[in-house]
């Protein structure tokens, strides 16, 4: 059999898999999760999530995926419980669901890009316009699946594990760099204020809900992304302490871009309260406020900064895309025997296809706009709201439960132990891998079936 490749470093295995988790999650939905959430009462709420029950369903990804170097599908197969292959396909169903509608907001912020570069600002006032005008967001789409194509094409060191190497430490320069900008406007500190001062009367049941479906989310868990990353791991490489590092740099990531983003606010409504409040709560908050307040910097620094940002918010959306479209691609690769260059184009095209009611459903068609009718309301879901509730959370936290239980009771906790232990173990990683191995089995099934059990 060819060989499957591997990440050529443990440093370009960590990047490629903080890239996969940072991403528009954290740039453009976790700001506004923060504003409709309470500020710092959803941050804490989120932490808890990232921490206390995401971290051990990361490792347990990780350590199925390197134990059968094998993607989802087949990963439980190998392990001897056909059975269970289940939890691949729902994975792969999540993976296809979410790139479908995922291209189509990475295809607004790259054309946005393009709007800051010749410093249309109003494009702000006219995002309803720009999202219905399919023509143009198709052409961005299909430019921004070729790009996610052609590195997944590469394959892992010289694709994935090279693109990584190269973006994320740009992308960390260009948040700290607009971290540093934003924080010198005036009335930054009252955003700051806004952003780190807990609001304690806004968490409710759903926002819980949400903080939760955030972190699954945000941390590219739950559909075994991390499996098919997991298997193009070294068998020295210490699976517990990356699973800690990259929850680690995805949650200061988010951290930091609430940082620089309600500065930003604070400093065009003035700081003041009440409207920060209800701008910053809104989904279309960063495409539709941001570009006037990079107006109100003046022609040069507007280009400059807005330019940065979208440019910023691109790279961290193909750092995603990139590991989202890996999975399928590693399904045709393993389980179909389909040479890896043409299964990722094969799959590039199915997806942009499954997203095309997504980019339809922003404007240019009322079906797909109002593509469900929520009971007893007069409201609606968009085919876009539609698949990202069913394969960017339900199905996320229903994998997770799905693989906690497996973990600890079908393949057992001693396999998966064995799988995740290192030589000459320090007092810290002894500490999480006991963590680990005690929350698989009594935090993640228990919560995780609870929260699924409701949802469904
Ligand atoms: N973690 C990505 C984000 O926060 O934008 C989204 C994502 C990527 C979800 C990869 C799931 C996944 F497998």
């Amino acid at each position: 059999m060819a060989s499957r490749g591997n990440f050529n470093s443990r440093l370009g295995f960590i990047l490629a898999s903080a890239g996969s988790a940072v991403g528009l999650g954290n740039i453009w939905k976790f700001p506004f999760e923060v504003g409709a959430g309470g500020g710092a009462a959803f941050l804490v709420i989120y932490l808890f999530f990232a921490f206390v029950l995401c971290f051990p369903v990361m490792t347990a990804e990780l350590a199925i995926g390197r134990h059968t170097q094998s993607s989802p599908v087949g990963a439980f197969r190998k392990l001897g419980f056909s059975k269970w292959s289940g939890i691949g396909y729902l994975g792969l169903a999540s993976g296809l669901l979410i790139l479908s509608f995922y291209n189509v907001v990475a295809a607004w912020s790259f054309g946005y890009f393009f709007e800051m570069v010749v410093g249309n600002f109003e494009i702000g006032s006219h995002f309803s316009e720009y999202v219905s005008n399919w023509l143009k967001i198709g052409i961005y789409g299909i430019i921004f699946m070729s790009a996610t194509a052609f590195i997944v094409s590469r394959g892992i060191s010289h694709g994935i594990e090279r693109a990584a190497k190269i973006m994320m430490p740009l992308l960390l320069s260009l948040i700290f760099g607009l971290i540093i900008y934003s924080l010198t406007l005036p009335n930054a500190m009252v955003g700051i204020q806004y952003y780190l001062l807990p609001d304690f009367s806004k968490v409710t049941g759903a926002v819980v809900y949400s903080a939760l479906g955030q972190a699954f989310f945000s941390l590219s868990l739950g559909m075994g992304a991390l499996i098919t990353f997991g298997s193009y791991v070294k068998k020295e490489t210490n699976l517990v302490s990356s699973a800690a590092i990259i929850t680690f740099s995805d949650v200061c990531i988010a951290f930091l871009a609430g940082l620089m983003m309600f500065p930003l606010v604070a400093y065009l409504t003035k700081g003041d309260l009440a409207a920060i409040n209800s701008i910053s709560g809104e989904e279309s908050f960063i495409f539709e406020t941001l570009p006037a307040v990079f107006q109100s910097l003046g022609p040069v620094l507007g280009i400059v900064v807005g330019s940065i940002f979208f440019l910023l918010l691109s790279f961290a959306a193909l750092t995603s895309t990139i590991s989202l479209l890996e999975v399928p691609t590693a399904f045709l690769v393993d389980e179909k025997k389909i040479k890896r260059s043409k299964a990722t184009w094969i799959v590039a095209g199915i997806i942009f296809l499954i997203g095309i009611p997504s980019m339809l459903g922003s404007g240019a068609s009322e079906f797909f706009a109002n593509f469900v009718k929520l009971p007893g309301s007069d409201s609606s879901l968009s085919f876009m709201s539609f698949v990202g509730v069913v394969g960017g959370s339900t199905f996320l936290s229903l994998g997770g439960f799905l693989i906690s239980v497996f973990v600890a009771f079908i393949w057992r906790r001693k396999n998966f132990m064995d799988e995740v232990r290192v030589e000459n173990e320090t007092a810290v990683n002894g500490f999480l891998r006991q963590y680990v191995n005690f929350a698989i089995a009594y935090i993640c099934p228990i919560i995780l079936g609870i929260i699924s059990l409701v949802t469904i």
